[in-house]
């Protein structure tokens, strides 16, 4: 891994061995963009790079139509990458090149989230750094490239040298203008339970992205897209795709232009954002991942995977196997008593759970959701004795005990609303719009991350508490903030941001055993900023087994197995009503952190063998599931036909694998959705394993399996022949009316030998 400077070229090559990122300084100072993709090597000029000179950029370079970060007003009429207004009203920077630094390792970002080095030969960081003459405004550029993952970190530094203020109307973490846009854009879009789907269309001359407004990143938009060649496939084929470390308001857009240039984009959301910076003062954008992949889609997942899993999640959870746990959120909702959770955390633990985590409904005087937000001290009603005493008692069982939070809240039915209702998020004079029945609070305010500090520790020193879900169940309506004059409430969502991470960062600082959870009504918070604090968070508050294919696999276009809790409900399920068999369940949940969330002294006897081993199968292969290198290998969404499968599969089916970190196991779960008679046989190519070597391949007999799959598939298999033929897959006409809809089965690979 290398960033190279040539004087002579004024070029900056930044390349790890297989991706390489190209950037030079032009004629009049401001700085193009030249390349992004597989390596190439070191040379002073790219002939066949250069952009074509096509008339209508003229303040820039006449002979450049490509930007590294491009402002507005100047010749380039596309959407710019910041825009800055002068006191005097005006908004046309010219920042160009004025020196630059390359060193080993990354610098940290003081407040916000980031990927990060623990050695300084892991990476290697170039700043450069350009100024506006005019205004004094200094911006510089980071860009650190990882040894071990195809992928750049970008943010970017605003600095105010002049003698004026400055306000910032917009500062993209991130802008690349890529030569053609023959490219497919995927984005991951949604709604409250149905997150995390996966949308793939061509790009097209003009706009296209998306965008959150709602103060977080929201389950209808997560922050980041993909672009991918049309002929990429899972496993072939080139993608890029951008991720913003950012948990706030958030644009990720293409523009593709006249030329067919295409320029990416990702940022803080414009709309809703401005910042004043004073003589002296200093911005930071967020920071945003650019990855790269000559390995299609599985390639580029795997990028953000490791990177995310290794370099931004931080703390001993980091590499720590993560706790089978039982959550009694829909086994009981708010109706519990002491004696009811008591009875559920002993049934969780001799059906081998590891973690008994209480949810909503133990503070203040919540029996329903009108009431306590903001009262974190406990429901005497429920807990005679307290968190503390019921922490004990669930540890004293043998299991370990966990709490639902959601701090950012407060009911207008609370002892915290009464004595401060100017805490609350509101335009004075203006009514208040309630979610939920509940407001949220000025995060943006440091008395109230002090305030929330103060009182979420006594609690969580008050009892054996191993880990925190931490919820956000509503966006935020009238923003504004009554500590901030008017003209600079264009702060106000992002000091919400920072407020967040304040906090979070100081939770995790002062309790770093505790594992935490994010969470926000399901999946609408469930971004890398929030990653760099809860390594893993609740994807969707839907639990049922057939939605959650869909879901998971989304999620896992830019998300880790490690950071997505996954947990088997009861049936019939409550958010689809769907009958589906209890092993199905479960394997879908063991692809992430398993849990269960149900009431498990409702299980049958046959029900309680079945769940313990299931518990222990997975505790078995737990570092396989949440940490080894996943494959998604066929598609359950029928949009996808033209990605991973031959159109009778798709929407039928599902598979995914994962291979350990050593090589020595993968695992394969195999998805039958809807049973089709007379279904063709088909062959399930797998990947990830070594051409040279055999594997011993077994089903999961306690999941149920067909005998003419474990015929057909089991005994000794070359990985050559396993990625090349495939599993065979309903070899016989009898399959469909035995098995059903809702089928699964695990097949299990051993690799044989060293
Ligand atoms: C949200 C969460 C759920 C549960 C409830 C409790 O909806 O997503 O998992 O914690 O809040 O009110």
């Amino acid at each position: 891994m290398s960033i190279s400077f040539d004087a002579a070229a004024k070029q900056f090559h930044l390349c790890n061995g297989n991706f390489s990122y190209i950037i030079r300084i032009l004629e009049n100072g401001s700085i193009g963009q030249v390349y992004a993709g597989a390596a190439l090597r070191k040379n002073s000029a790219y002939p066949l790079l250069d952009p074509i000179p096509f008339p209508g950029f003229s303040n820039n370079d006449k002979t450049f139509t490509r930007f590294e970060y491009p402002a507005n007003g100047n010749g380039d009429f596309r959407r710019p990458a910041f825009v800055v207004r002068f006191t005097e009203g005006a908004a046309v920077p010219e920042p160009c090149y004025k020196s630059h630094r390359i060193y080993a390792g990354k610098p940290g970002q003081p407040g916000l989230p980031s990927t990060y080095t623990e050695k300084d030969d892991e990476a290697a960081t170039l700043e450069l750094e350009l100024l506006d003459a005019a205004s004094g405004l200094r911006i510089i550029l980071f860009y650190t490239i990882f040894a071990q993952y195809n992928c750049l970190a970008r943010h970017v530094r605003f600095v105010n040298d002049g003698n004026k203020k400055i306000t910032l109307e917009n500062a993209m973490s991130l802008s690349l203008d890529l030569p053609d846009s023959r490219w497919n854009l995927i984005t991951l879009t949604g709604a409250w339970a149905r997150e995390f789907d996966i949308g793939d269309a061509p790009l097209r001359t003009g706009f296209q992205g998306i965008q959150s407004s709602r103060g977080i990143s929201g389950a209808q938009t997560n922050p980041a897209l993909i672009l991918r060649r049309p002929s990429a496939t899972e496993n072939e084929g080139e993608a890029l795709g951008a991720s913003l470390i950012y948990s706030g308001n958030f644009i990720a857009d293409v523009e593709v232009d006249q030329w067919d240039i295409a320029r990416l984009r990702i940022g803080i959301n414009p709309e809703t954002f401005s910042w004043e910076l004073a003589e002296g003062a200093v911005f930071d954008t967020p920071e945003a991942v650019l990855a790269w992949s000559g390995n299609g889609l599985n390639g580029l997942s795997q990028v953000f995977h490791e990177l995310f899993r290794n370099r931004l999640a931080r703390g001993p959870w980091r590499e720590a196997e993560r706790p089978v746990l039982l959550n009694n959120w829909e086994g009981t909702y708010f109706n519990f008593t002491e004696k009811k959770i008591l009875e559920m955390a002993a049934s969780a633990r001799n059906l081998g759970a590891e973690l008994f985590v209480l949810d909503d409904g133990w503070f203040g005087k919540r029996d329903d959701d009108h009431s306590s937000l903001g009262d974190w001290f406990p429901h005497k009603g429920k807990l005679p004795e307290g968190v503390a005493g019921l922490a004990q008692k669930v540890t004293a069982l043998g299991i370990k005990f966990g709490l639902w939070i959601e701090p950012e809240m407060v009911n207008p039915d609370s002892d915290l609303f009464r004595a401060h209702p100017d805490w609350a998020i509101h335009i004075p004079q203006r009514p208040r719009t309630e979610q939920r029945n509940q407001y949220v609070l000025d995060m943006g305010r440091p008395e109230i991350v002090e305030h929330l500090f103060k009182v979420l520790s006594v609690i969580l020193e008050s009892a054996p508490i191993s880990y925190i879900k931490w919820d956000m169940n509503r966006y935020i309506t009238e923003p504004y903030s009554v500590a901030l004059p008017p003209p600079r409430q264009g702060e106000f969502f992002h000091r919400y941001v920072l407020g967040v991470y304040d906090l979070y960062a100081r939770l995790t600082g002062a309790f770093p055993e505790i594992l935490f959870e994010s969470c926000a009504s399901g999946g609408a918070r469930f971004d890398p900023g929030i990653l760099g604090f809860a390594p893993q968070g609740w994807l969707s508050d839907d639990t049922d087994a057939v939605e959650r294919l869909h879901i998971q696999e989304g999620a896992s276009l830019i998300y880790p197995l490690s950071s997505m809790g996954a947990h088997v409900s009861a049936i019939p399920n409550h958010q689809t009503g769907r009958l589906t068999p209890l092993a199905f369940r479960a394997m879908v949940s063991f692809f992430g952190c398993l849990g269960y969330e149900l009431d498990p002294t409702k299980f049958s006897a046959k029900e309680q063998e079945a769940v313990k081993k299931q518990i222990a199968f997975y505790k078995a292969h737990r570092r396989t599931f949440q940490y080894g290198n996943f494959y998604r290998l066929l598609s359950p969404l029928p949009g996808r036909s033209v990605i991973n499968g031959p159109y009778p599969l798709n929407g039928r089916f599902a598979a995914w694998m994962t291979v350990s970190e050593d090589g020595k196991e993968a695992i394969v779960g195999v998805y039958k959705i809807l049973s089709n008679p007379n279904q063709r046989p088909f062959r399930l190519k797998l990947a990830g394993l070594k051409n040279d070597a055999d594997y011993q391949v077994t089903v999961w007999e306690e999941g149920g399996y067909s005998a003419e799959d474990k015929n057909l598939n089991c005994g000794n298999r070359g990985g050559d022949e396993l990625m090349q033929a495939g599993l065979l897959l309903e070899c016989t006409v009898h399959h469909s009316p035995k098995n059903g809809d809702f089928f699964s089965e695990l097949f299990l690979l051993r690799k044989q030998g060293a």
